[in-house]
């Protein structure tokens, strides 16, 4: 045998190997075996660069790196799928096949938590992977995809075929990267889904290799090219030629078998591997799914139920307090980790004393968690049937954990302060609320890279936010920022330079001034100067400022440190005057001109057009060509036939409400 035969005979016994050991789960070469067929393939292909194969065994490492994502046209569309959340959507769904004169057979499946792709073949050879994009578009993610082992490079037939899946991490491996990340004081990756979403858009397919990303495939979008007409004989095709599709899909006949498979994957959820987040119902029959169509999002023979929010047990391990920017005291459960909804949990507030003794928590104790929101997440309260006699009484601290002055508590209130205007701890919290949504709006600039850029000593101080630019090289070396998303954020921060006054006012934290204050201040003084200049007297004759606001506003800009902040901030040219509020942005309303005529009972026109202006639109008396939206109410006048005339499009109180409702302007 030749050295290409060999290196061919190798690359058939490694591709095999990893079919059985990451899609079968069956291996049946030991690791040591797997290894020594691997450094001969490596040593080989080494003296033979003439074979380059990009499919290689041994390019599943990763190491290639790309430039930038190329663009990939998906064929056929690549879809989402509409949400439901209860048993009577189910019911409707199945009513509406039905009444289409069809009688259906379904096929269930989970619901997987990753990221969507597409993949490629070419008589039989792993092409090209693609994310879903805009569905339209999607980007080249091949060189992170060929790193993840269930991904065959080789198909069992010489078939050329489109199939799509889910990309996902395994619960177990955001556990081990996250444990890892924590060592080298790396920020977190927040759950499976996003860590996915992450990995597969890396340039350094190293990362993705790191990852141990998995896939499930589901979807074969030409199934009739390969004369199929059952989707569950798509998906043992699929199988069939070595993709990993996964066992628990099931046909089910009615309802019933619906709802129950329903209940029993609600049931295994938390002890699967991987995150689930509902349940996908697809009508079996292709023939069918082509005659029912779809919209122009979604597909009509399909639906994604989704579980309703989980709550787990774990233990409190312990209560630790955290100090924020005015010197609140925050006191929060330390968790033993539980994945909860895609994300794995290990710290949860607990807001203040009061709330802990309410809730009658022990350190040690069995509680419930559950994600408030959706998002964040909640201890619901403790096992007491699981109680040991082990627990330990929860008691309050009386001195800060950070630099040791005696706390406070103000009368009547619930919160314990740290009185200590130079505690290092509020230090953080500043900056972080600086960059906040509602004060400078600095996207990429959140609380864990703002922790992580003040140990490493780039941001000591709000002005040094603006000097970042200066340390982009280093920025990039960390981990999880890549070169792109640094460049992003030193553009956001640029571009926070011209912000208007009130964003700067609220963002500088100025004891109890919150944006509305903060807006009321810039809209009356213009500038940060002539604020500054204020007296106490002067500034409590202005409705809603109170003495104590008052007094916060002329002692923080006669503190000399606060003075250089702003003198700093001067001097990199953050603006630092009133521009009027921002325009709000909506597609419907944006730049389009409107004319308003009848009444409209939940509002005046007055305010409707106001409302029409803050969103960048324009209204106007006189209907023309140049009308966009002719806004009718009760006893309209001649321009609203005038405006059916010309074919305007017209809004009637209905969806005036909806569209402001929608809004929040209502
Ligand atoms: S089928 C045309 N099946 O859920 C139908 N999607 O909310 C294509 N997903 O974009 C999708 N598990 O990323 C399908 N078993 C499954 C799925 C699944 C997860 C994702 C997929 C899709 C999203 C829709």
């Amino acid at each position: 045998m030749n050295e290409l035969e060999r290196i061919k005979e190798l690359t058939k016994i490694l591709d095999n190997a990893n079919y059985e050991y990451y899609v079968l789960a069956n291996p049946t070469l030991t690791d040591q075996e797997f290894d020594k067929y691997l450094r001969e393939l490596e040593s080989l292909e080494a003296r033979h660069s003439e074979y380059d194969n990009p499919n290689s065994p041994t390019k599943r490492v990763g190491g290639m790196v790309i430039e930038k994502f190329q663009k990939i046209k998906h064929q056929i569309p690549m879809l989402s799928l509409p949400d439901v959340f209860s048993e009577e959507e189910i019911i409707a769904f199945d009513k509406r096949i039905r009444d289409a004169g069809i009688t259906p057979e379904y096929v269930c499946e989970l619901k997987i938590d990753g990221v969507s792709v597409s993949l490629r073949y070419e008589n039989g050879i792993f092409k090209s992977g693609a994310t879903r994009g805009d569905g339209i578009t999607g980007e080249d993610i091949s060189h992170n995809v060929r790193t993840i082992r269930s991904v065959p490079m080789h198909l069992k037939e010489d078939v050329s075929i489109e199939v799509r899946g889910e990309i996902y991490m395994p619960k177990e491996s955001l556990i081990k990267a996250n444990l890892e990340r924590e060592k080298e004081g790396l920020p977190l990756l927040q759950n499976c889904r996003n860590a996915a979403a992450g990995s597969i858009r890396q340039l350094d397919s190293k990362v993705a290799a790191k990852r141990n990303l998995d896939t499930w495939i589901y979807h074969l979008p030409n199934p009739l090219d390969y004369n199929i007409d059952k989707h569950y004989d798509a998906l043992k095709y699929m199988e069939k030629l070595g993709l990993k599709v996964n066992p628990a899909n099931r046909i089910v006949k009615n309802i019933d078998e619906i709802l129950a498979f329903i209940h029993e994957y609600g049931e295994k959820r938390n002890s699967l591997p991987y995150d689930i987040d509902g349940v996908v119902i697809k009508l079996n029959d292709l023939h069918m799914q082509e005659k029912l169509g779809y919209t122009s999002k979604y597909p009509k023979w399909a639906i994604a139920y989704k579980f309703p929010a989980e709550e787990v047990l774990t233990k409190l391990t312990d209560i630790i307090f955290t100090v924020g920017r005015t010197g609140r005291i925050t006191p929060n459960a330390v968790l033993e980790p539980v994945i909860i909804m895609g994300s794995t949990v290990k710290r949860a507030t607990l807001h203040n004393e009061e709330y802990i003794l309410e809730k009658g928590l022990k350190i040690g104790d069995t509680v419930s968690i559950r994600k408030a929101g959706d998002v964040i997440p909640e201890v619901v309260g403790p096992k007491i049937e699981r109680r040991t006699g082990e627990e330990q009484e929860f008691k309050m601290i009386s001195t800060c954990p950070i630099c040791g002055t005696v706390l406070q508590k103000k009368e009547g209130q619930v919160d314990h302060y740290c009185p200590n205007e130079s505690c290092p701890a509020r230090h953080t919290e500043t900056l972080i609320h600086f960059a906040s949504r509602h004060a400078m709006n600095i996207d990429g600039l959140g609380e864990q890279i703002m922790q992580d850029l003040f140990n490493l000593g780039f941001v000591k101080k709000i002005p040094d936010i603006y000097l970042l630019k200066n340390h982009k090289e280093d920025l990039i070396e960390l981990e999880g920022y890549g070169s792109k998303s640094v460049d992003n954020l030193l553009i956001a921060i640029e571009n926070s330079k011209e912000n208007s006054l009130e964003r700067l006012l609220f963002g500088l934290g100025i004891g109890g001034i919150g944006d509305k204050t903060a807006l009321l201040l810039a809209r009356k003084y213009k500038t940060l100067e002539e604020l500054s200049t204020k007296t106490k007297e002067e500034l409590e004759t202005i409705k809603d400022i109170g003495p104590i606001l008052a007094y916060n506003i002329v002692a923080y800009f006669n503190d000399p440190n606060n003075k250089e902040i702003i003198n700093k901030l001067m001097e990199y040219g953050i603006n630092q005057t009133y521009k009027g509020e921002e325009l709000k942005n909506n597609e419907l309303i944006s730049g389009r001109r409107f004319v308003v005529t009848g009444t409209i009972s939940f509002m005046g026109r007055d305010e409707i057009e106001r409302i029409i202006d803050s969103y960048g639109g324009h209204a106007s008396s006189s209907v023309s060509a140049k009308t966009n939206v002719v806004i009718v109410g009760d006893n309209p006048g001649s321009k609203a036939t005038k405006a059916k005339d010309l074919g305007i499009e017209i809004w009637d109180e209905e969806k005036l409400y909806s569209i402001f409702n929608d809004l929040g302007e209502i």
